[in-house]
């Protein structure tokens, strides 16, 4: 290498679930990381080639293995933490061994709310190594800390502020996800009661970052859950929703101040419209409002059809990760909050495009060739950029044929095994 070229940021991702497995493939095609390796937990998944496992149909020379050890020993910069349980001691060992962790574990997005010994630790091994450890995603993350953080910078009054979080499922096709992990389709009384306690402790720690960093210190996180009912029988993707059975969830996650409600997270979860409550959904994505002295209304829509969701989804938790790593590289050695790093900023930079924007691209081409509105000039440009990012994608996947062939395109993930559970990780539909 050049010595006046930068050394590649050095990377491991650990664990390769609906989450991780977009992570690197995000870190494969990344214009300034090294993928240093993988760790896995699945049999199965052991000694099989990074590239294989992200989808992303090239092939890497990094093996997946389930030796913590040899991962820990590696000489990398950072750990991509993405696993379905968080093992505090694996944390403890990657960030003394000198490695800034990046993680979607939600619990280490406000270090209060960790128990004292469990924060003592991971700071001690924060020290040691020099290192720093962050907690992002999609929700809670990027919907509870970066967008709240942006809209209120115009307020000097906040009143209120509220998050709503919306999936309409009836077009997934993933009946172990809606009916025996989320309990759509069950009478109410068969529901369990530890969804909105598990959303309190997810969410929480979120909200409370937020408003600390406004200055308006949360004195205590309450959590509430209502049920909808299906009014009919209904026939959806994953199956039948009988009359009278579970069809819609909203938990409402509220963070109290001075004995009101200052800021809310609301998850509304459905799997029919057909519901006997009216929830005023808007499609899949969030809704933040801002009462205040500069009141505010946005609405953020996932502008994706609901049938290719699960293709999509993962890419907003894993992305916004992938894209701290800049930002927690730089930062002091410690447990680093949003508030504490600076603005999270994607490199894209010569990095691939995306199949889905290829082939975006390449219709995009098709089209202005009739499109009278089209300026030949505009599809000069975007055939040439299509061209050059075909060729930049590799011999692999040239020949492969992926770019613009999306309905064929092994890169897009099955319809995902997502887990939305009552006792452990029953967080945002981005998990799915
Ligand atoms: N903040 C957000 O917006 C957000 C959104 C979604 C998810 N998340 C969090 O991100 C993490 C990953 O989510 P995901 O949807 O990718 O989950 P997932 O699909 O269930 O995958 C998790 C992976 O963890 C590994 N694993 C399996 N059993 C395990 C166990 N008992 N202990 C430790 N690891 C185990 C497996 O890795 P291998 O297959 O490689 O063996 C599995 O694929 C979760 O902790 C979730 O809470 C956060």
């Amino acid at each position: 290498m050049d010595e006046s070229t930068p050394r590649p940021i050095r990377v491991v991702q650990w664990a390769t679930g609906n989450i991780g497995s977009r992570a690197l493939r995000a870190v494969l095609a990344h214009p300034d990381l090294e993928l240093a390796g993988v760790y896995v937990t699945n049999p199965d998944k052991v000694g099989r080639d990074a590239g294989d496992l992200a989808g992303s149909g090239t092939t890497t020379g990094v093996l997946a293995t389930d030796d913590a050890d040899a991962i820990v020993a590696l000489d990398a910069d950072v750990a991509l933490y993405m696993p379905l349980r968080c093992d505090f001691d694996e944390v403890c060992r990657l960030l003394a061994s000198g490695k800034d962790v990046v993680t979607t574990r939600g619990e280490f997005h406000h270090p209060a709310s960790l128990a004292p010994d469990v924060r003592a630790r991971v700071e001690q091994a924060c020290a040691e190594g020099g290192t720093s450890i962050h907690a992002t995603g999609s929700s809670p993350g990027f919907i509870t800390e970066a967008i709240p953080l942006v809209l209120t910078s115009i307020v000097r009054r906040l009143d209120h502020l509220s998050i709503d979080e919306y999936a309409n499922l009836e077009q997934r096709n993933s009946p172990a996800l809606l009916f025996d992990i989320m309990g759509f389709g069950k009478r109410p009384e068969e529901l369990g009661k530890k969804r909105a306690a598990h959303l309190a402790a997810a969410f929480g720690p979120s909200l409370r970052v937020t408003a600390e960093a406004l200055g308006l210190p949360l004195d205590s996180i309450e959590a509430t859950e209502e049920l909808a009912l299906a009014t009919r029988d209904v026939q959806i993707a994953a199956g039948t929703v009988a009359a009278g059975t579970v069809a819609g969830q909203r938990t409402v996650i509220s963070g109290m101040r001075d004995g009101v409600e200052l800021i809310r997270f609301r998850a509304n979860w459905i799997c029919t419209t057909e519901i006997d409550a009216d929830w005023d959904m808007q499609a899949t994505g969030w809704r933040v409002q801002m009462a205040g002295d500069t009141p505010l209304d946005v609405r953020l829509e996932f502008d994706v059809p609901p049938e290719r969701m699960a293709e999509y989804s993962p890419g907003y938790t894993a992305h916004r990760a992938v894209n701290a790593i800049a930002a927690v590289r730089a930062a002091a050695p410690g447990i680093r909050t949003s508030v504490d790093l600076p603005q999270v900023v994607a490199s894209l930079g010569s990095a691939p495009i995306s199949d889905a924007e290829a082939a975006e691209l390449a219709g995009l081409v098709t089209a202005g060739g009739q499109d009278p509105n089209f300026l030949p000039v505009e599809a000069d440009r975007l055939a040439e950029e299509h061209a050059a990012h075909t060729a930049h994608r590799g011999d692999d996947e040239a020949a492969t044929g992926l770019v613009g062939t999306p309905s064929h395109d092994p890169n897009f993930l099955p319809v995902e095994t997502g887990r939305v559970t009552g006792d452990d990780d029953a967080g945002d539909l981005q998990r799915s």
